[in-house]
């Protein structure tokens, strides 16, 4: 509230004239000219002095606070007339909630409230909202401003339990206390407040007050009742309502379940009824029935279905309707199409489907659709009936996740308000109309996920206001040119992934946008190294896998490296070696031609992609030699490079690495005993390399390990010691192709996650373990899919694919044992497997019968004969045998589990032929994956 000095001698005085309203205050300040001979009252300036002193202002909000005429002072209203101190607004004058956080944060006013401010006679109206009073309890003191009309201290941090002392305040109006730490026993002090019209007790702890509704049909004035976090589960019924002239009534956020709510039937006057994010699920149309002034009705995030809401359809007052995240099924009801006042309808998060009905196009008023997460399907002819309308309000439009076809009416770019709309994930095909350059307003725009053809219309360039833009994931083709984005400056996001596009744009092009996040993977960008980029000093999110850039990068480049937190330039041509990267963050250079020995990188670095390259030399330098003797290295592939020499020894400072992908590289020696100081470690790859002797020891130190490749090495010794003390979460375990010996170990039996154990070609003997039966993630076909879906997840954000990765599951367990020296029957308890997918016992000397049970394991896989003892007709005898059957993978495997598999398990748990197979049918999931789908 500043005050304005008009010149020395006279001054201003603030009037307040404040309406109560049915929703709001309405505050009206005006300026008059002040009698001068009313100055500021000596013992009120004292009082507000002293009050002064006890509060810590960081930003120094109360510097106008000085000099004699306190009338004037920052906060400060005083009487017009007796220049009484009667308004003391110290409210913090930034939203936190709106952009402003920082600002809001340093202006909090806190300390001590000293109760000198009782010498404020005539205070009526008190607001300290959004401060940061922390620890100290609502002054007691509070109780003796009996003239307070408005008090507002929602936010202000104070704590402590009911404020009992508030009920002396018979004269408020208003009272929030929103947001406050209270431990409220009893509302008994609030049936004292006769004369509330406002109540604001949101976040407020009620779940002890049991009577809370008693209490509030005490207050027979009360206008607006906010009680949203309440944790509010249930009411104790009143005989008869006395606040029926309730307007607004906020419950949302609570855990109302089964309530009738029966007491809402009387509330004829209510505007605004608010019991979204509860879990109610009891019909509301006898409740809803008498509300003839309803206008906004939130009962989105509950438990309704279809039956118990058909009557809302009808209520032709509404202006807001949500009813999103319900369990609502079956067709649209067309009757919505007749009210016609809607302005915001949001029917998301449901199962609706069918049509759209067409007398959606009659809601003239409509501003606001939301009918994403349903399954609808057909056209959008509805956007085109909207002809009786004289003008098209609709400013967002999201009908993405729905199964729409067809094309997109030419009829969208009549729609001029849309700032915001999305139709992405649908089956929509044929072009994008051009008259969509006609959305002069549009800010954001998504169209992904669908089969959109043609070419990317002209007309985009005319969306001057447009800030995001994803378009990826279609089937769009031909060139774009620098005309397409000639009005685009205001474009910080464009994700056009996956599409047959072609950038031409002149070598010394530069865009009208500063961009910041840019996903162009699978362009044809190429083949030399894009130079507009230089241009982009906002840019953080880049990925431009797979764009046919055939080159070497730019100095440039490397030196605005520091501005990235993604960097993906996988699956190019990209060749020379690589200078030391100061990039932070995600960095994957993979499947290039990279050469040179390791860069050296920044310790910001937490995941780093070189694989499939060509750098060569020691790994020593590149992990021993860390800038500041830190790193936030979490997953690190160097896999199918030509790495060399022996496993450096300076692991120690590898605390933070999770993932860790040596395979398919040249090197040789022992694995070092340092390894085991990666006690995070949870994946590790060594497979494909010369590595021979035994395995240390201190492996038992990495207790979260759950998978392990060593495969394809010369690794000796035996495993009992190794695996007696290792992590109990092992849930891949492939050691294929090495030189083991000794028996199979009964301590394999304790790893009751284990779902893959391949112990292939090595030289065990002995027989095999009858507690084999004890593999219990084996047997109960319960799979532990945590922590792959886990590294799925950090691989699948990395590719910028980050929502395919719910649909992750590692589904598969096998087990094999082929080609060592084992003898003996095949246990029965083999038989008790009952989740194992593939088993494979051949080129061993056991002997005896078949176990009778083993037709009720649940294979898939077709070739029973592969079980046998001894090699048989259908083995090959070629190194990975002949034990699967590849139909099961084309037939069986559902894809969530290929893309899933793929990025993690695949690549180090399959033996060769099988692998072959696998990654031919996965060639082109593996665009999928790696690309930001
Ligand atoms: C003083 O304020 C009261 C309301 O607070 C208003 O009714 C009155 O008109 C004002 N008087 C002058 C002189 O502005
Ligand atoms: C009370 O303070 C809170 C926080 O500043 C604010 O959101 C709310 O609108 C205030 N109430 C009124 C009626 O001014
Ligand atoms: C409230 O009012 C009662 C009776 O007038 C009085 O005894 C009591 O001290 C007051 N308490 C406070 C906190 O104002
Ligand atoms: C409101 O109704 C209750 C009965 O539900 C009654 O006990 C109470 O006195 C009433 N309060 C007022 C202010 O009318
Ligand atoms: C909705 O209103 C129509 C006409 O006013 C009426 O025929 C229909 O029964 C109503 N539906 C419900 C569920 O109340
Ligand atoms: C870009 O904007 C300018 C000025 O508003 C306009 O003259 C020009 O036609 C626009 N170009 C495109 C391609 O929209």
């Amino acid at each position: 509230m500043a005050t304005v000095m008009d010149t020395k001698t006279s001054f201003l005085v603030i009037l307040v004239h404040c309406s109560l309203s049915f929703a709001t205050i309405i505050c009206v300040f005006t300026y008059a000219r002040g009698n001068p001979n009313v100055l500021c009252r000596e013992r009120e300036r004292e009082a507000l002095i002293t009050f002064k002193q006890g509060i810590i202002d960081p930003s120094n909000l109360l510097s106008s606070w000085i000099g004699e005429e306190c009338c004037m002072w920052e906060g400060i209203g005083c009487d017009n007339i007796t220049g009484h101190v009667n308004q003391l607004n110290l409210r913090n004058p930034y939203d936190p909630n709106n952009n402003a956080y920082e600002s809001y944060v340093q202006s909090r006013l806190g300390g001590l409230i000293s109760d000198s401010l009782l010498e404020l006679k005539h205070l009526h109206y008190l607001d300290l909202s959004w401060n940061n009073f922390g620890g100290y309890h609502i002054p007691s003191f509070f109780g003796y401003l009996r003239n307070l009309r408005y008090l507002n201290l929602s936010y202000a941090g104070f704590v402590g339990g009911s404020p009992h002392q508030l009920a002396n305040l018979s004269n408020l109006h208003y009272l929030g206390i929103g947001g406050l730490s209270l431990q409220v026993d009893s509302l008994e002090w609030l049936s004292h407040l006769s004369m509330l019209e406002f109540l604001d007790m949101s976040m407020v702890n009620l779940s002890e007050a049991s009577n809370w509704l008693q209490v509030m049909n005490m207050l027979p004035s009360l206008s607006e009742l906010r009680l949203s976090y309440c944790n509010l589960d249930k009411y104790d019924p009143i005989p008869r309502v006395n606040f029926s002239s309730l307007t607004v009534l906020d419950l949302s956020n609570n855990w109302f379940s089964n309530s009738t709510f029966d007491w809402l039937h009387s509330l004829a006057s209510l505007v605004t009824l608010d019991l979204s994010r509860n879990h109610i699920q009891v019909s509301l149309t006898d409740v809803v029935q008498n509300m003839s002034c309803l206008r906004n009705l939130y009962l989105s995030h509950n438990n309704f279905s279809s039956t118990v809401l058909n009557s809302l359809y009808n209520i032709s007052t509404l202006e807001r309707l949500d009813l999103a995240y319900n369990n609502i099924q079956g067709v649209l009801p067309s009757a919505i199409g007749s009210l016609s006042r809607l302005m915001h309808l949001v029917l998301s998060n449901n199962g609706f489907q069918g049509k759209i009905p067409r007398s959606f196009g009659n809601l003239c008023n409509l501003q606001h659709l939301d009918l994403s997460g349903n399954k609808l399907e057909g056209d959008l002819e509805f956007l085109g009936n909207s002809s009786a309308c004289t003008t098209n309000n609709l400013e967002l439009l999201d009908l993405s996740l729905n199964r729409l076809s067809d094309t997109l009416p030419d009829q969208l770019g009549k729609h001029t308000k849309l700032f915001f709309l999305s139709l992405k994930m649908n089956m929509l095909s044929g072009r994008i109309p051009v008259s969509i350059g006609n959305l002069s307003s549009l800010r954001r725009l998504f169209l992904s996920g669908n089969q959109l053809t043609g070419t990317i219309p002209i007309s985009f360039g005319h969306l001057s206001n447009l800030e995001e833009l994803d378009i990826s994931n279609n089937f769009l083709k031909g060139f774009v040119y620098e005309v397409h984005f000639s009005n685009l400056t205001n474009l910080r996001t464009l994700v056009a992934n996956s599409n047959l596009l072609t950038l031409q744009v002149s070598s010394n092009w530069v865009p009208p946008f500063q961009i910041n996040h840019l996903a162009m993977g699978l362009w044809r960008l190429g083949p030399r190294f894009p130079a507009w980029l230089q241009s982009q000093k906002d840019l953080q999110f880049l990925y431009l896998w797979s764009a046919s850039i055939s080159d070497v990068i730019p100095s440039w480049f490397w030196s605005m490296c520091s501005q990235f937190i993604m960097l993906n330039l996988d699956q190019n041509q990209l060749r020379g070696s690589i200078p030391s990267l100061s990039c932070g963050g995600l960095i994957n250079l993979g499947s290039n031609n990279f050469s040179g020995p390791l860069p050296s990188i920044s310790s910001s670095v937490t995941y780093l992609d070189l694989s499939n390259n060509s750098f060569h030399g020691s790994l020593s330098p590149f992990v021993c030699d860390l800038k500041d003797r830190k790193t936030n290295l979490t997953i690190l592939d160097l896999s199918n490079n030509l790495l060399s020499g022996e496993l450096p020894h300076c692991w120690m400072n590898y605390s933070e690495l999770l993932v860790l992908f040596l395979g398919s590289n040249k090197l040789t020696g022992n694995i070092p005993s340092s390894l085991g100081s990666l006690s995070a470690l949870q994946l590790l790859s060594l497979n494909k390399n010369n590595l021979s002797g035994e395995l240390p020891l201190s492996l038992q130190n990495c207790k979260d390990l759950e998978i392990v490749d060593l495969s394809e090495n010369h690794l000796s010794g035996g495993l009992s010691i190794w695996l007696g003390n290792s992590s109990a979460r092992l849930k891949v375990l492939v050691l294929r192709l090495n030189k083991f010996h000794g028996i199979i170990p009964w301590e394999l039996c304790h790893f009751n996650s284990l779902q893959i154990m391949d112990l292939s070609h090595n030289k065990f003997f002995g027989s095999i373990p009858r507690c084999v039966g004890n593999l219990s993630a084996m047997v109960r076909q319960v799979y532990d899919t945590s922590t792959i879906a886990g590294y799925a997840k950090v691989f699948l954000i990395m590719k910028g694919a980050e929502y395919e990765y719910n649909k992750l599951l590692a589904l598969v367990t096998s087990m094999d044992l082929s080609s060592n020296n084992l003898i003996g029957e095949i246990p029965e308890e083999l038989t008790s497997l009952y989740g194992i997918r593939f088993l494979n016992l051949s080129y061993n000397q056991l002997h005896g019968k078949i176990p009778e049970n083993i037709s009720g394991m649940t294979f898939c896989v077709g070739d029973d004969s592969s079980l046998g003892p001894t090699p048989n007709a259908d083995d090959d005898g070629s190194e990975d045998g002949g034990w699967i059957d590849m139909k099961w993978f084309y037939i069986s495997i559902p894809l969530g589990f290929v893309v899933g598999f793929w990025g993690v398990v695949g690549p180090l748990a399959f033996s060769m032929a099988w692998r072959y197979a696998f990654f031919k049918f996965l060639d082109d999931m593996k665009y999928k994956l790696f690309n930001g789908v």
